[in-house]
């Protein structure tokens, strides 16, 4: 029989990438939306006829428990939440009511439901919980969130494990590093850095504005890490797995890898605030700092050691860092304008 799975934070990155895989697997997906007098629906609009919408919010626990009583669901993705870390200064008690007691709520819906429904959850548990602890980092690293978002983040994991074994649930943290795709939001900086090269390459921009340079962070493919995801749910018991390349590469190299592929090579000079980036060959400045880009605490490095989700999964990467980076130069190259985009066959 069809499995059925429900994503909340379907609209994001993840969810819609979540979305297709479960889909090729012949599952019936469906999906919380929250209400938006604005939907953002781009990432779904190939997929709109495939999947079902549910009106619903991780503020809401009440609307949670309807959805999961409607569709009974055989697996749920809980990938709804504040993503963007600098926001989660801004707003630390918005982020903690998303975050960590949506997620509380979602599993106080599993409660009521019991065990013997046979639910089972995944948690997009986050590598920012690690904050300053040393690397590698791996589930038993000791977690040192320097965030709202990664304290909240924290709490959601720990009531995760807190829930399977006080009532027995099947309930799973993916603890996931950066994870990226074509699909990624602007605001991250990936998608920010690939966006600005192609622009600056179709003569559309002059320099790209950054901040923190030195930033170290294992970034993988998020097909990749969403096919973790759904393997965890396919295990009989239930457990923390973290899925990272175990490679960590700094802002500064990102840069350099974006531009390397529209045949640019960056030479960095000046140091602090006032380094740039310039192009060997012309000359020109292409990027500069921006120090109202820092946050106000930084995790200098995150670099994941992935060995559990290999040996007991079978999990490991297949889309290269390089390969990373060209598919989102690439899409972006279709249209760097910021005119809507067609690019949701990742
Ligand atoms: N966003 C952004 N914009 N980040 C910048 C910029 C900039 O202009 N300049 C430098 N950075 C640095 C940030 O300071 C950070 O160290 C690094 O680039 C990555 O930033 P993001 O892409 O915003 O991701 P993140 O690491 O903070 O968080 C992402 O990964 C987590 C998993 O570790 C998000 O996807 C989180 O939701 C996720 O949990």
């Amino acid at each position: 029989m069809e499995k059925i799975a429900l994503i909340t934070g379907i609209t994001g990155q993840d969810g819609a990438i979540l979305a297709r895989f479960l889909l090729e697997k012949g599952y019936e997906v469906h999906g919380l939306k929250t209400y938006s007098a604005v939907p953002d629906m781009e990432r779904l609009e190939e997929i709109s006829k495939d999947i079902t919408l549910h009106c619903g919010d991780m503020c809401d626990g009440a609307s949670l428990l309807r959805v999961i009583e409607k569709i009974q669901p055989d697996e749920i993705y809980n990938l709804a939440s504040i993503s963007h870390v600098h926001v989660s200064f801004e707003m630390p008690e918005m982020v903690a009511n998303v975050n960590a007691l949506g997620t509380l709520r979602l599993l106080e819906a599993l409660r009521i439901m019991g065990a013997q429904s046979g639910i089972r959850m995944y948690q997009a548990s986050s590598s920012e919980m690690f904050g300053h602890a040393g690397v590698p980092q791996n589930e038993d690293t000791p977690f040192e969130p320097c965030s709202p978002y990664g304290s909240a983040k924290l709490f959601a994991y720990w009531s995760v494990r807190n829930y399977r074994e006080a009532y027995g649930l099947h309930v799973s943290n993916g603890i996931l590093f950066n994870h990226e795709s074509p699909l990624r939001g602007e605001e991250f900086v990936t998608r920010k850095i690939t966006k600005a090269v192609c622009q600056i390459e179709a003569g559309q921009r002059e320099i790209l504005y950054l901040g923190n340079l030195n930033a170290r962070r294992d970034w993988g493919h998020a097909r990749d890490y969403m096919r973790g995801a759904w393997m965890m749910l396919q295990q009989d018991i239930p457990d923390d797995y973290v899925l990272a390349t175990g490679k960590a590469r700094s802002v500064r190299e990102f840069v350099e890898a974006a531009f390397d592929e529209t045949g640019r090579k960056i030479r960095w000079q000046g140091s602090g605030l006032e380094e740039q980036g310039v192009d060997t060959q012309s000359g020109q400045i292409l990027v500069k700092v921006d120090p109202a880009l820092f946050r106000p605490t930084e995790i200098r490095q995150l670099l994941g050691d992935a060995s559990k989700a290999r040996q007991e999964l079978g999990w490991q990467p297949e889309i290269s860092f390089e390969n990373l980076v060209a598919e989102m130069i690439a899409q972006d190259r279709i249209l760097p304008f910021g005119e809507k985009k067609k690019i949701y066959a990742v």
